[in-house]
């Protein structure tokens, strides 16, 4: 039988018995850098944002604490906002001064790199005034013409305002004095096929490939690269990683908090765009991808697309067998009443936006054949919780049927990436005493018990690994457009379809989603327990 803890991720469900590992002393500082980046400048677009000050300041300032930033390095605030380089320091050090765990005692250095020169996003000579800016700043601090121009804005100006990059010159690489020239496009990137394919040619007119870094910082957590160093270090998981031992995999990655101020946006995109397209099609590749022949960034990424390549056309005629989508209503969470989505501030009374799904993936390839991949995500659940989890076969054949009759509890290995970074497996033993009992014991490794040095944030790691030029962690077009090939189809059915608000399943704030995501989950195993 199905039973109650179903409906909770499956990080929700282990019993209670744990072993743990010793500290290893892993070596820390020689860990943290590959080599130090050139000399460089930081060109933040959209820096009166909430990017900026929430994720960028911090982890570049963190990166400063670290003595990691390279030396010359120069921040550049643009925007709309009319400010000066000190209104701009103060703006962010009053912003930063809110966040409890950031350390303001060096701040005056780091707000020496500081500097703002304010633009109008579709006035070309302000982009002129940009350049003559940056020369200038070139020749007083010797930072080699090298600049990485990072959008922090809306995603409808990505295109015109590389336009604008490309049109006064900031593109171009090692001319006239300038050295490399990279742009960082934030997600979303498009709102379908057709937009990604549009803004990637956009994008091409004035940068070639290896100068746009496409950002998806889930990537850059540290457990969910640590998916490959478990998966292809390690000889014993990968003869197992199969159809053969696999019953199916959950994917999950739960928020407790509402659409909070993000709501204009969040009204168009809804859960499948917002987390779908990026987050949970990444944690699907580096979990379902066959081994690159070397850790490098073109082999990595040829490897996910080609999990891409193998998905199984979703079969949007029968949506609902495959397809669960919900919105959130009012509910309890951490104690407190939340409202429901459509009484949020922003959101239309009558809003169609999904703020959960859960879909059922089939990927059409010899390692996967027939096991269903199980991907979750909504806000407002009971937990944020972000987890890959393995569910194995159960045993072929039970000795013990006798006393404990055919089912035996399968093994399930979780990879659990927030709240807790761990690695957990779920086996049985025997209980003690002269009766044969078994019970379900979780061995659990847990990161931060294991090391103690210093860990990048995954903006921090992004935004070194920009200025090293490294493309690992970053996607390439080829990998966003199959993603869109394979989701524009469900989202242009969910979208068009007579039945769009019954499609629709509400849930309460603070449970784990609509109540008819259990039956969708109830896979090979769980059919022979029931
Ligand atoms: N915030 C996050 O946590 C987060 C996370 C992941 C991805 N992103 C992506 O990062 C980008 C920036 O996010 P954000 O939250 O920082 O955005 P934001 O605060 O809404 O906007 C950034 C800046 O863009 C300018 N801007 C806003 N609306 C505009 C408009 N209609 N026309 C012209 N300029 C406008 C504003 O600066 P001025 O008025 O001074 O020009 C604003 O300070 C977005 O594409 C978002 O999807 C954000």
């Amino acid at each position: 039988m199905m039973d109650k803890n179903d409906e909770k991720p499956v990080l929700m469900q282990q019993t209670e018995a744990r072993t743990s590992t010793p500290d290893l002393q892993v070596p820390t500082a020689s860990c943290l850098i590959e080599g130090y980046p050139e000399p460089c400048e930081i060109i933040i677009v959209g820096a009166s944002g909430d990017l900026t000050s929430r994720k960028l300041i911090p982890a570049l300032y963190n990166l400063f604490l670290r003595h990691v930033l390279p030396k010359p390095f120069l921040i550049i605030g643009c925007s709309r906002t009319n400010m000066g380089d000190l209104e701009f320091r103060n703006k962010l050090k009053e912003a930063l001064s809110n966040e409890d765990d950031l350390n303001l005692s060096q701040w005056d250095s780091f707000a020496s790199l500081l500097h703002y020169c304010p633009i109008q996003y579709d006035e070309p000579t302000t982009y002129e005034d940009l350049n003559d800016r940056l020369h200038e700043l070139d020749r007083q601090y010797h930072t080699g013409g090298n600049r990485i121009f990072y959008l922090a804005i809306p995603p409808d100006l990505y295109k015109p305002t590389a336009k604008m990059l490309g049109q006064a010159g900031l593109s171009a690489e090692r001319r006239n004095g300038e050295g490399w020239s990279r742009i960082v496009v934030e997600k979303p990137f498009g709102r379908d096929l057709n937009t990604a394919i549009d803004l990637d040619r956009s994008l091409h007119e004035y940068y070639e490939e290896h100068q746009i870094f496409r950002i998806d910082h889930y990537l850059a957590k540290e457990t969910v690269q640590n998916i490959l160093m478990f998966r292809f270090a390690n000889a014993i998981f990968e003869p197992l990683w199969n159809r053969r031992y696999i019953d199916h995999v959950n994917i999950t990655a739960a928020e407790s908090i509402g659409v909070e101020h993000r709501a204009g946006y969040y009204e168009q995109a809804g859960v499948i765009r917002d987390m779908f397209q990026n987050h949970m099609m990444q944690l699907l590749a580096l979990t379902a991808m066959e081994p690159p022949s070397l850790f490098e960034a073109n082999r990595v990424r040829d490897e996910k697309v080609k999990v891409y390549r193998a998905l199984r056309p979703f079969p949007v005629d029968s949506l609902q067998d495959h397809l669960i989508l919900g919105q959130y209503g009012a509910g309890t969470i951490d104690g407190k009443r939340v409202p429901a989505y459509r009484d949020e501030q922003g959101v239309s009374m009558d809003s169609l936006t999904p703020t959960f799904a859960m879909m059922k993936i089939y990927m059409d390839n010899w390692r996967w054949q027939g096991v269903p991949f199980f991907l979750t995500s909504g806000k407002r659940l009971g937990g944020k919780i972000t987890e890959i989890a393995i569910q194995f076969k159960e045993v072929p054949h039970s000795m013990f049927r006798q006393t404990l009759g055919e089912h035996i509890t399968a093994n399930r290995l979780i990879l659990g990436i927030y709240p807790e970074e761990k690695i957990t497996l779920t086996f049985q033993t025997k209980n003690p005493g002269a009766r044969v009992c078994l019970r379900s014991v979780t061995m659990d490794f847990q990161y931060s018990q294991s090391y103690t040095g210093p860990i990048l944030e995954a903006y921090e790691k992004v935004l070194l690994d920009c200025m090293l030029g490294d493309h690992m962690l970053f996607w390439r077009q080829d990998g966003v457009e199959l993603c869109w090939a394979f989701l524009t189809p469900i989202l242009e059915k969910c979208e068009t379809c007579g039945d769009r608000a019954e499609m629709l399943l509400p849930y309460d704030s603070g449970t784990w989603g609509p109540l008819e995501a259990r039956t969708l989950k109830t896979t090979n195993a769980e059919r022979r327990a029931v």
